[in-house]
């Protein structure tokens, strides 16, 4: 098949994007497909005019990527391509909104407050985030409502470094996702469709010294993986079901990664949902794959062969 991939763009991770859009191609080019790389822009519409793909599969992380206007645009000139349609991905992208999506689908999310920042400056910092730790406690964590490779988030134990932490998130947006934070295993799902519907691959466990930010998912050797992860059958079995679950009650498709963390008494607590996995050499989704015996060549080639149908 002829296949467009589009990475890059103007998002915060764009160097993310662009190392995962060269992987991607190069396992397609390894099954032989006719691969395009193209850094997403304004001559997007010539491009696809000129190439006529098969399929277009955006490997683009973070705004206009996952937010899902590349994906209205590509909707509207029927182009089929890779990955979930714009209304749910703008329903992923916005992490409130997947919690409680998936919270009425019977998913357990950690407690949390959405918090805009007109707020913040109309109220005063002190009165409102006296509210917010009187509501959840402390530990807490700080993250931009919309957002991803941890740009802008923050883990804040102590109350004194709450007000810094709300500067990091706004200057990645205007609202705040402020989660109640939970102890326990670091786990993320990845979800590819098969003939017979969503299937988890292995999860992967997620080891690091400190927090797991940016510089700890893109600096091979500095976090360790455990692919699969190190659980019992029935938590494996179970956190597989939640990724499925959160999969299907917010609409995606293709392929999606679910982050969650499972606590010491086996439940899931679900994070995020990401409708544009990372696809680097140390990201989860290319490990969870390989740990579930795929050859990534084979692996991504079917799901370009799904776009298609
Ligand atoms: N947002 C990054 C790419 C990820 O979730 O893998
Ligand atoms: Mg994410």
């Amino acid at each position: 098949p002829r296949v467009v991939i589009l990475s890059g763009g103007l998002s915060h991770e764009r160097d993310v994007s662009i190392r995962s859009g060269r992987r991607v191609a190069e396992a397609l080019r390894a099954a032989h497909a006719e691969v395009t790389v193209h850094d997403v822009d304004a001559d997007l519409l010539p491009l696809l005019d000129e190439v006529r793909p098969d399929v277009v599969w955006p490997v683009l992380h973070g705004a206009s990527g996952e937010d899902g206007s590349v994906r209205d645009v590509l909707s509207l000139l029927s182009v089929p391509y890779v990955g979930t349609g714009p209304r749910s991905s703008r329903v992923a992208w916005n992490k409130p909104v997947a919690k409680s999506v998936v919270a009425r689908a019977g998913l357990t999310t950690p407690d949390y407050v959405t918090l805009p920042q007109t707020l913040f400056r109309d109220l005063g910092a002190r009165a409102v985030l006296d509210a917010v730790v009187g509501n959840l406690g402390l530990p807490l964590v700080i993250k931009p409502a919309s957002g991803g490779s941890a740009l802008g988030v923050t883990f804040v134990s102590e109350r004194a470094d709450l007000a810094q932490a709300m500067v990091t998130c706004f200057a990645y947006g205007d609202i705040a996702l402020i989660e109640k934070a939970v102890s326990g295993t670091e786990i993320a799902v990845s979800v590819i469709e098969t003939a017979d519907g969503p299937q988890a691959l292995p999860a992967v466990e997620i080891v690091t010294d400190g927090a797991y930010d940016y510089d700890a998912r893109y600096n091979p050797g500095r976090t360790e993986y455990f692919a699969p992860a190190r659980l019992d059958a029935t938590d494996a079995e179970h956190v597989g079901a939640v990724a499925v679950q959160a999969h299907q009650a917010l609409g995606l498709r293709h392929i999606s990664r679910t982050d969650l963390i499972l606590r010491p008494d086996g439940t899931a607590e679900f994070l995020e949902v990401n409708v544009a996995p990372g696809m680097t050499e140390t990201s989860l989704l290319p490990q969870a794959a390989l740990a579930g015996g795929h050859s990534l060549p084979a692996l991504y080639l079917s799901v370009v062969d799904r776009a298609r149908t």
